[in-house]
């Protein structure tokens, strides 16, 4: 099975398992920007993005892994490719992509997977997770958010635009953090348009 690729966004999808702070804040600009949002795929049932997805009128598909891991992802790629996915977008999406799975994507004229993630930290620093959690305690000056493109290892793929903030003396873990979710909001929307107008 292959997914259709070329540069541009035809059809995108989001993938998130939490919160969806970051889910609600590309639904919003993509419809700005008039992208095509085929669906919501979410991992966990009770995940808060599923009341966001409501409240907006997305597509909310719930995938719970309830096989193996390669099972789950046909069962997810399936979906992508009945709606002519093109290019996913993660936010706050808590499993490893396979391979496999990811060179469903493959863009050979660019050598990367269409498949995008925002990651609480300045890779290559703290990759993994709780990377503000982690940055805080160890009381860094300056904490960030990454966009990069997805490869097979954990937050390894190349980076597309970063952005920093700087820890404030009063700051406790919820305000620093706070701070950081709203670095990543803006990083991610204007990626998501840079995308869209063929730019990354
Ligand atoms: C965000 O901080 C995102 O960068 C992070 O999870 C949070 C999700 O928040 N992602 C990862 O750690 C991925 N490894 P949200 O659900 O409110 O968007």
């Amino acid at each position: 099975m292959t997914l259709e690729n070329n540069n541009s966004i035809k059809t995108f999808a989001i993938m998130a398992s939490g919160s969806g702070s970051n889910a609600e804040n590309l639904i919003q600009t993509s419809r700005k920007l008039g992208a095509n949002l085929a669906c919501l795929i979410c991992d966990q049932s009770s995940a808060k993005v599923l009341d966001r997805c409501k409240r907006l009128d997305v597509k909310a598909i719930i995938m719970e892994k309830t096989s193996s891991k390669e099972r789950h992802e046909q069962e997810i790629l399936a979906v992508l490719k009945e709606m002519e996915v093109n290019w996913l977008l993660l936010a706050g999406y808590m499993r490893l992509l396979s391979e496999n799975f990811l060179s469903h994507f493959y863009d050979p004229a660019k050598d990367r997977n269409q498949v995008v993630n925002i990651h609480p930290s300045l890779l290559p620093e703290y990759p993994g997770l709780g990377g503000y959690q982690r940055a805080y305690e160890d009381q860094v000056e300056r904490s960030g958010a990454t966009v990069h493109f997805v490869d097979g290892g954990i937050d390894t793929g190349p980076i597309i635009e970063q952005g920093s903030f700087k820890r404030e003396k009063n700051d406790d873990l919820a305000s620093f953090t706070a701070r950081g979710l709203a670095l990543e909001h803006t990083l991610y929307a204007r990626i998501l348009e840079k995308i869209i107008k063929g730019q990354v």
